[in-house]
């Protein structure tokens, strides 16, 4: 097969690193890639979004499958472009429609499915400018934290949790009227706090059937311990310990299923990865957010433990016979931690120079942010590097990824020491 993976992070390099190993490879093709991808590839010069580019491609090179990274490309409908397109209809997407990505492109169309299909969430409410005195006084009705959502894709920084009662109506005012968040605030969802642990669960589905991924666990504020901003994710592991057996059958009764059956009776077309941002209260599941791609570091984690054909899964999604495949895992925990540009989630440098990369024997350097120079490997991102281990537990996971890091250097380079620390026993 000829595959063009589209996008240029740590999850995409997983995924290259992935589909180089199937038996039914001919030739991959990454848009844009980065300096790491390229060891199982061609990178193509195409941004991710740009359609006609893309199909141009796709037939100059006879590409049998597009695989989507990154939500943008299928949040903007690029099934549905593939689809509409009798050229390239026969080239198969690995992702879904524009009707199906809005699970993840607007939260209060996520929240009504949810509800549709009584699937566990957050008690919520939605508001627009036109309502934002009802909102008010919704807000008045609930009790601290206030979790406020900006309706659309805010790369990530859409959702405030606030303290008191007058800076959470401050922020709504400001979200709905100054659109603070641009045209992805102009719907806002105020919801219910709930307080328990995150974990990160996957599977990939053929819009009949569906197999499960090992979940994850990210760590997605920037310092130790949880403290400081959000960012894209600093590290992950798997598997997630307190996602035992009774837990994982409720999260397969109560969200998986429902959610996968919804999709169907609502004949919404989705061929591709369902990505669950899910919180354990006491013992129960409840889904925080559905996302309609890969996590990303988590897809660093998640991918390395599958044993099977990752192409041999794909041609399964895309001739809806999904259920007829055989998939297996690794039986052993990995840990992935991020290195990142000093200055991350705000201001920093590019271009830096990486060194050391080769030294690195016990883990898979998987790049977030790189360019290069000749050979010469440069930082271009806030998150540049994410350094992927196996081991027996989480514990030696980890401690390979820490001895890993030791070998490698760029200026002003950052990374969490407490990867997987709140699992260790
Ligand atoms: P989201 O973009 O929806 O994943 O939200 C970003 C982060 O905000 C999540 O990973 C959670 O840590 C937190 N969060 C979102 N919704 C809630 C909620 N209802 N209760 C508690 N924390 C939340
Ligand atoms: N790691 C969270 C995400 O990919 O959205």
């Amino acid at each position: 097969m000829k595959i063009l993976l589209l996008g240029a992070g740590g999850r995409e390099h997983a995924l290259a690193w992935k589909i180089s190993q199937s038996s039914i490879l001919d030739e991959l093709f990454i848009a844009p890639g980065n300096a790491g991808t390229r060891q199982y590839g061609k990178n193509v010069s195409l941004s991710p979004i740009d359609f006609d580019g893309i199909k141009q491609f796709v037939l100059e090179n006879n590409i049998d499958m597009v695989v989507v990274g990154p939500e943008e490309p299928l949040v903007l409908g690029i099934y549905d472009y593939f689809q509409e397109d009798s050229s390239i209809r026969h080239c198969a997407i690995i992702g879904p429609s524009k009707e199906g990505a809005k699970l993840e492109g607007s939260k209060n169309y996520a929240k009504e499915f949810m509800a549709r299909h009584r699937i566990p969430t957050a008690k919520y409410a939605c508001f627009t400018a036109s309502s934002l005195d009802e909102g008010i006084l919704y807000l008045r009705s609930m009790k601290a934290p206030y979790v406020l959502k900006a309706d659309g894709l805010a790369a990530g920084k859409g959702v405030l949790i606030i303290e008191d009662l007058e800076s959470a109506e401050k922020e709504l005012k400001s979200m709905l009227e100054n659109e603070r968040f641009g045209e992805a605030s102009k719907k806002v969802v105020i919801e219910q706090f709930l307080d328990g642990i995150e974990l990160s669960v996957f599977v990939m589905t053929d819009g009949e059937s569906f197999k499960l991924l090992p979940e994850a666990k990210d760590y997605k504020r920037i310092f130790e311990g949880n403290q400081g901003e959000n960012t894209g994710g600093m590290g992950a592991v798997s598997p997630v310990p307190f996602a035992d057996a009774a837990f994982m059958d409720k999260v397969h009764n109560q969200i998986i299923v429902p959610t996968v059956k919804g999709l169907i009776s609502e004949r919404i077309e989705y061929k591709g990865f369902i990505f669950f941002g899910l919180i354990n209260v006491k013992g129960d599941p409840y889904v925080i957010e559905y996302n309609c791609r890969m996590g990303d570091p988590e897809t660093e984690v998640v991918i390395p433990r599958l044993k099977s054909d990752i192409l041999d899964l794909f041609e399964g999604i895309a001739s809806n016979t999904l259920s007829e495949r055989d998939i297996q895992f690794i039986d052993k925990s990995t840990a992935t931690v991020m290195m990142v540009s000093g200055g991350y989630p705000n201001e920093y440098e590019k271009g830096l120079p990486i060194y050391g990369i080769n030294n690195v024997v016990d883990s898979i350097v998987f790049h977030a942010g790189t360019s290069s120079d000749g050979p010469q490997v440069l930082t271009n991102g806030g998150r540049v590097l994410s350094i992927t281990s196996y081991g027996k537990n989480i514990e030696a996971a980890v401690e390979k990824c820490y001895d890993s890091i030791s070998k490698i250097s760029f200026e002003k380079a950052y990374y969490r020491k407490d990867i997987g620390r709140d699992l260790i026993k």
